[in-house]
C-alpha cells in the first residue's frame, strides 16, 4: 500500500516540525482518523481552517456546528494513535476526542456498513503478564477503558439519525491488521462480546482515561477480519465509509451544547 493512500504524503520521519503554534490554549474538539479518508469530508467542512504542523502530521483547526475542531490523521496502530492524541491534549487543550474510522467485523450480528459505537475498548496484544493479568493496563488496573457515556449516547444517536444500523459495546484495538480465520477466530474466543476491531481505538482510550478526557470511537464495519478483509478496502473506506463518518461525526457534534 501506497504511502499517499494512507493520508501521509512523505513518510513521517522526513517532515521537520514543529512549525506553527496554531490553536494552543483555546478548548476545541478532536477529531482523528488514521487514514486520510476516514477524515477528508470532515476536514472540508470546516470553516476558518488553518493548519499546523507538529510531530510529523498536520492539525486542521477550524468550526464545525459551532464548536472549534482540530482533525488530524494519526496512521495507523497504536502508537501513532496516542501520538496524535497527545498533541491535540497538549498543544491544542482539546476538550474531548472523537475517533472516526473504519473496523472489521468479529461478532455474527455485525455486519459491513454497520456502525460500530465502542462502549469499551481492549488492547487484544497488550500482555504484562505475569507482572499483571493479561489484557490490563498498569496505569489504569482495567483491561475493558470505558468511552464517555455523554459523547458515546450522542454518537449512537447521531448514527442512528444517518440511517445506519448502530451496535454499541467492546471493540478491541491492535498493531495487527485481522485477515484470516485463526486470528479471528482466536480473538473471538478470547472476547465473545468483542463487536469489532481496529488498531487505534484502544490506545486512545487509555490516552484518554489517563488524562480524565471525555472520548468517543465512532467506526463503520469495512470488512469481516476474514481472508477477505484487504479486498475492496480502500474503496469501500473511500466511497461508503468515509462520506457515513463525516455525518456522524458532524451530527454529533452540532448536537452537543
Ligand atoms: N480496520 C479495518 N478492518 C480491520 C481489520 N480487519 N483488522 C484491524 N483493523 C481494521
Amino acid at each position: 500500500m501506497a504511502t499517499w493512500e494512507l493520508g501521509l504524503a512523505i513518510p513521517v520521519a522526513a517532515i521537520p516540525h514543529p512549525v506553527t503554534d496554531v490553536g494552543a490554549n483555546s478548548p476545541m474538539i478532536g477529531i482523528l482518523g488514521a487514514m486520510e479518508a476516514e477524515v477528508r469530508l470532515l476536514k472540508a467542512m470546516l470553516g476558518d481552517a488553518t493548519i499546523a504542523d507538529s510531530t510529523g502530521r498536520n492539525y486542521v483547526t477550524g468550526r464545525l456546528g459551532g464548536h472549534e475542531v482540530v482533525v488530524s490523521i494519526s496512521g495507523f496502530g497504536k502508537v501513532a494513535a496516542a501520538s496524535t492524541v497527545t498533541s491535540m491534549l497538549d498543544r491544542f487543550d482539546a476538550e474531548a476526542i472523537l475517533f472516526s474510522g473504519v473496523a472489521g467485523a468479529l461478532h455474527p450480528d455485525v455486519t459491513r456498513g454497520d456502525v460500530v459505537i465502542a462502549d469499551e475498548l481492549v488492547q487484544h496484544d497488550f500482555d504484562a503478564s505475569p507482572l499483571f493479568p493479561r489484557f490490563v493496563i498498569p496505569s489504569l488496573r482495567v483491561d475493558r477503558i470505558p468511552a464517555d457515556e455523554g459523547w458515546t449516547d450522542r454518537a449512537a444517536t447521531a448514527a442512528a439519525a444517518a440511517g445506519a444500523t448502530v451496535h454499541r459495546g467492546l471493540i478491541l484495538s491492535g498493531d495487527r491488521f485481522i485477515d484470516n480465520d485463526t486470528d479471528r477466530a482466536e480473538l473471538r474466543s478470547l472476547f465473545p462480546d468483542a463487536l469489532a476491531v481496529e488498531m487505534e481505538g484502544a490506545a486512545v482510550a487509555q490516552v484518554c482515561a489517563e488524562r480524565r478526557v471525555p472520548f468517543a470511537v465512532i467506526r463503520v464495519i469495512s470488512d469481516t477480519a476474514d481472508d477477505d478483509a484487504a479486498a475492496d478496502f480502500l474503496d469501500f473506506v473511500d466511497r461508503q465509509a468515509a462520506p457515513l463518518l463525516a455525518e456522524i461525526v458532524a451530527g454529533l457534534i452540532t448536537n452537543t451544547k
